[in-house]
């Protein structure tokens, strides 16, 4: 692959996160931008410098010179529109979680290796160059008996939902919630160093447009507990703690940009971070531009299938618990 010419689905705080710094990174682009809104669309382009603005999405997924899709709707939207980009012959890339429904995830990635596309699930915790250096301590720690992850972020959306409003975020129609939109980072983490747990339950504070505002996951994995922490209703301070027999592994600001790595022992301490860049975005799109330019079907394949397995599980957890999305039973 040469370049990535890239048509961007939604106009919100994500999207000007990931086109920041698709601005400052090599060999990717934005060609052009969707909104339903016209005046929005226009807006973002030119204050990314670019003059193709679509609101029809037909329009914009017949486009010959885009050639990857960046879905960042709202995450009832990504099936749909990723299904639509693929069958348009597009690459996709897709926010995180990918799609509400695991059966959904596997129809999307068969689709795109049946048309030897790529589908890159866009969860920044892949790309960073901790998650590595958190595998390769963990064989230093001994047996893990304990996992104590905690993600809380107070959003402004919830003062709007207070007030009346049902934002997105927290709307059965939208697949909305803190499991799919917080706690979903603290269950990658887990996912991507331990597998999948044997078992998972859902502790959920759910409000009244029936999804949860904050809410805690146990995992049970065959040798040790998991407890997964995360709120959009609260705030605190946001860690990882991996217990094992020997040691701990300490992960300052928490499963979401992993952004330093402390290991205890008893032979002493130790700290490590080898993301000098801190917005995570940057390394994200840096290391994904790379990857597909080298055309690494593979690694994007292991990640595709992590996601999958994280959204698997949110999804027996929230169904188990109550928590159903619009057009589900
Ligand atoms: N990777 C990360 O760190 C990260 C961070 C934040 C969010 N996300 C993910 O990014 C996605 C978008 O999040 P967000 O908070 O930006 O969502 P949002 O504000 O609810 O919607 C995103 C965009 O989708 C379009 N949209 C909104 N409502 C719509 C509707 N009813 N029908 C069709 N399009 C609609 C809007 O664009 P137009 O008005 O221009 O059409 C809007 O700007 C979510 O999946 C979220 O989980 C990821």
């Amino acid at each position: 692959m040469k370049q990535i010419k890239l048509g961007t689905i939604g106009s919100g705080v994500i999207v000007r996160a990931i086109l920041d710094n698709v601005n400052v990174t090599e060999g990717i682009y934005l060609e052009a931008v969707y909104s339903r809104s016209e005046e929005k669309g226009r807006e973002l382009a030119k204050t990314y410098g670019v003059g193709k603005i679509y609101t029809d999405l037909e329009e914009f997924l017949s486009d010959k010179e885009i050639n990857f899709v960046y879905v960042a709707s709202p995450n009832n939207l990504h099936y749909e529109q990723t299904k639509k980009a693929l069958l348009h012959g597009k690459n996709v890339i897709c926010e995180k979680p990918l799609c509400p429904q695991k059966k959904q995830v596997e129809e999307l990635a068969a689709l795109a290796k049946e048309k030897n596309l790529f589908l890159v699930d866009a969860t920044p915790t892949a790309f960073l160059p901790n998650l590595q250096k958190i595998r390769e301590w963990l064989s230093q720690i001994g047996r893990v008996r304990l996992v104590m992850s905690s993600y809380s972020q107070y959003s402004s959306r919830y003062d709007k939902l207070l007030a009346g409003e049902i934002p997105n975020v927290f709307s059965p129609d939208f697949a909305g919630g803190c499991l799919q939109d917080i706690n979903y980072y603290n269950l990658y983490l887990n996912v991507a160093l331990f597998g999948c747990p044997k078992s998972a339950v859902y502790y959920p504070n759910i409000c009244r447009t029936g999804v949860d505002t904050s809410g805690i996951a146990i995992l049970q994995y065959p040798d040790f507990v998991s407890e997964c922490a995360a709120a959009k209703d609260t705030w605190g301070v946001n860690t990882v703690q991996i217990q094992g027999e020997m040691g701990y592994l300490y992960i300052e600001g928490g499963a979401n940009g992993l952004a330093d790595v402390r290991l205890v022992t008893r032979e002493g301490e130790q700290s490590c971070n080898l993301q000098e860049e801190p917005d995570r975005w940057r390394i994200e799109i840096q290391n994904m531009t790379r990857m597909l330019l080298e055309e690494a079907h593979e690694a994007f394949e292991r990640q595709l299938s992590t996601a999958s397995d994280v959204i698997g599980i949110m999804e027996t957890m929230r169904k188990d618990a109550g928590i159903l999305f619009t057009g589900e039973t």
